[in-house]
């Protein structure tokens, strides 16, 4: 998609695929292979940065991150994270949403039920996703929302007020399949899932988490469709070998 395409447009056609991305390289796969749109997703505090949770990321972080994923995808639809405590209030959230669209982004995602901070965005002509279920923000640690009916009644309470607010696309992140496979008949928006099962508009995954950079990282809903822990791993251990045994560099590698 383009980055002056409405999301919206999209209901009711074929799935939408989406990626999170951080850098030049992993924007240029994300485009070459043809996904929807990327977010510059705030999991960078765990898969970039090394921490245990997204709870450290800086609004300078995501904004650098986006700058480098608008260079390997110039022309796809790129969504940012808000990173916590960056739309406490309506003057913070207007703030960052303005470093992250400078920065390259064209909609930008804050977590959670933040009614007015979206409203506020939306009336400021910012483009924006919403993100409900399991937000890691505000969450100690990962769990299914949706179960009981305070939880479900609650979450469609507030995607369909969001929704009503104009928001393009409603992430869904870890709840039970037939909350959001009943969200995404009664919302405008799209609804992308991680962990809410097969009848969402479209889906969304981590990238490093697709492609297997940690073997040892097994959600329930993730599928990993390659093994790149074990490739890098063995290329980097194949340059060692050669080095020390003197197979590289060989003539052809010679000036
Ligand atoms: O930060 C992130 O990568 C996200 C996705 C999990 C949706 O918010």
């Amino acid at each position: 998609m383009k980055s002056s395409e409405n999301l919206r447009a999209y209901k009711n056609g074929r799935k939408i695929v989406s990626i999170t991305a951080y850098d030049y390289f992993s924007a240029r796969y994300a485009a070459q292979a043809e996904v929807d749109f990327i977010l510059v997703g705030d999991s960078l505090g765990c898969v970039i940065k090394g921490e245990k949770d997204t709870k450290n990321v800086t609004i300078e972080e995501v904004a650098y991150h986006t700058r480098c994923v608008r260079k390997g995808a110039p022309h796809m639809l790129i969504a940012a994270d808000l990173p916590i405590n960056t739309y406490r209030t309506k003057d913070d959230a207007l703030k960052n949403s303005k470093i992250l669209i400078q920065a390259g982004a064209d909609l930008v995602k804050p977590e959670g039920y933040c009614h007015e901070v979206i409203e506020c965005l939306i009336q400021n002509g910012f483009r924006v996703i919403g993100h409900l279920g399991f937000t890691a923000q505000h969450f100690d640690s990962p769990r299914v929302l949706g179960k009981n009916n305070e939880s479900y009644n609650e979450i469609i309470a507030h995607a369909k007020s969001l929704d009503s607010l104009g928001i393009e696309v409603l992430i869904l992140e870890c709840i039970v399949e037939s909350l959001a496979a009943t969200l995404t008949k009664q919302v405008g928006a799209l609804t992308i899932g991680i962990g809410a099962g097969a009848a969402c508009d479209g889906q969304i995954l981590v990238f490093h988490d697709v492609l297997g950079f940690d073997v040892g990282f097994k959600p329930r809903f993730l599928k990993k469709y390659r093994n790149m822990e074990k490739e890098m791993i063995d290329g980097i251990k194949e340059y060692r070998d050669e080095v020390i045994n003197g197979e590289f560099p060989k003539k052809e590698y010679t000036y």
